[in-house]
């Protein structure tokens, strides 16, 4: 059995408005893609493939060095992840685990929990439970609140067995994450809570705490 990892980190950050993609943001003088590869490090991988924005490959391609294998990002993270899965020689029982970028405070040891449950049951993703009241607002206003009771929020990483994942691929359908494909599928993918540092770095505030979190680990 072998352990593949893919990274997508091809997309341009729209929301946290800096000029360089929001892979290379630097975070502590080194970029964020830095930092997720190395809180992923201690796990043997076999490959690790990052998926980076076609115009700035080379440049990620550097930056990984003998740790990773780039290829070139799709116009949505499901098209990098494709892309990122298709360059990989998979066999019958190996597992692939999926981590973006933008969540360098990801620890192995949960990453290892998500990859184990997806040896066992085919495939597995992080999740929080949600903490504030959920509304469904409409111009403005609210129109609703949802019943939280069996709601969490899912990221990653996400890890599914390879033969199972080429499948449900395979089929074209649209998902915003790769669980949602099993899902469709009628497979089970089973739920791993995750500590709340698994946050996604999205708005100009969320580097400000990855700085502030930076900078109390250093010390
Ligand atoms: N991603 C990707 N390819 C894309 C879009 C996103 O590989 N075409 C990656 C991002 O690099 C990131 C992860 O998917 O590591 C999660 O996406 P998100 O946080 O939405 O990043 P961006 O799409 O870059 O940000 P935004 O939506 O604000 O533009
Ligand atoms: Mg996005």
């Amino acid at each position: 059995m072998s352990l593949f990892l893919i990274v997508p980190a091809a997309g341009s950050g729209s929301r946290l408005r800096r000029p360089e993609p929001k892979a290379l943001v630097p975070l502590s003088g080194r970029p964020m893609l830095s930092w997720t590869l190395e809180a992923l490090a201690e796990i043997p991988f076999e490959t690790t493939v990052v998926a980076a924005p076609p115009e700035q490959k080379t440049e990620f391609e550097r930056l990984c060095g003998e740790r990773a294998v780039v290829v070139a990002g799709g116009e949505t993270r499901a098209a990098s992840v494709r892309a990122a899965f298709h360059s990989l020689r998979w066999s019958k029982d190996d597992v692939v685990c999926i981590h973006d970028a933008a969540r360098p405070f990801v620890t192995a040891s949960e990453a290892a929990r998500i990859i184990d449950e997806a040896q066992r049951r085919g495939a597995a993703i992080a999740a929080t439970s949600i903490v504030d009241t959920i509304k469904k607002v409409q111009e403005n206003g609210v129109i609703g609140t949802l019943d939280r009771t069996g709601l969490f929020a899912a990221g990653t990483p996400q890890a599914f067995r390879a033969d199972l994942l080429a499948e449900v691929l395979a089929t074209g359908r649209e998902s915003t994450d790769e669980a949602g494909l099993f899902e469709l599928a009628g497979l089970p993918v089973s739920v791993v809570v995750i500590s709340r540092f698994g946050f996604k770095i999205t708005h100009p505030e969320d580097l400000e705490i990855a700085e502030a979190l930076l900078k109390k680990k250093s010390e």
